[in-house]
């Protein structure tokens, strides 16, 4: 009896913790695998989401590559970029930015624009997204530039960076 009083309380601080949070997140609606309407309703700016990309806290790069001739640390734990904006609309960008596990529960990405149901989030950080709305935007907004072109090819990148 005193253990499930206990428990009631514990759930009860649990959720009242995430609704909270969520509050600090925009509301929008998947549909179909994507988010077609822009979080915060501004264009992104895809200057800033390509030094969001390439900066190490974003850890990005830790997992994938791309064509960034500058950056001499890239990942290939995941799909390279190159060509990300050729194969995924802007509103499936956007999904995968904000929760990547929404299109695969077992991925290794981390959800950038999520406070809830996360585990092993420092103390400081909970009810904080990685990103903002805005950083979301722009994130996007540089993928979505990505096109499939002939010097996309790591072959030519490679003869880029020297
Ligand atoms: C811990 C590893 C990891 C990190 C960090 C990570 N990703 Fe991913 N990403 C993946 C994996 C794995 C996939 C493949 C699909 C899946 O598993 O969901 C993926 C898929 C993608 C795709 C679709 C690629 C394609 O064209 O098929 C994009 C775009 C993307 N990630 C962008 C990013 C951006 C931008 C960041 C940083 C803000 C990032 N990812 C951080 C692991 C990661």
């Amino acid at each position: 009896m005193k253990r499930r009083s206990f428990l009631g309380f514990a759930v009860v601080a649990v959720m009242s913790g995430s609704t909270l949070a969520q509050e600090t997140l925009v509301s929008f609606k998947v549909i179909e695998g994507a988010i077609p309407k822009s979080l915060t309703g501004k264009p992104g700016d895809p200057t800033n989401g390509r030094a969001l990309v390439v900066k190490r806290e974003t850890t990005c790069l830790l997992c994938h590559a791309g064509p960034f001739p500058d950056q001499r640390f890239q990942g290939n734990l995941s799909p390279d970029l190159t060509g990300t904006g050729s194969r995924w609309t802007e509103g499936e960008l956007r999904l995968r930015m904000v929760d990547a596990t929404r299109l695969n529960e077992a991925t290794i990405m981390p959800s950038f624009y999520r406070v809830d149901g996360l585990t092993r989030v420092a103390k400081n950080l909970r009810g904080s997204p990685i990103l903002s709305a805005q950083e979301v935007e722009d994130v996007v907004a540089f993928l979505i530039t990505l096109k499939d072109q002939p010097n996309d090819r790591p072959k030519d990148r490679i003869k880029d960076a020297r």
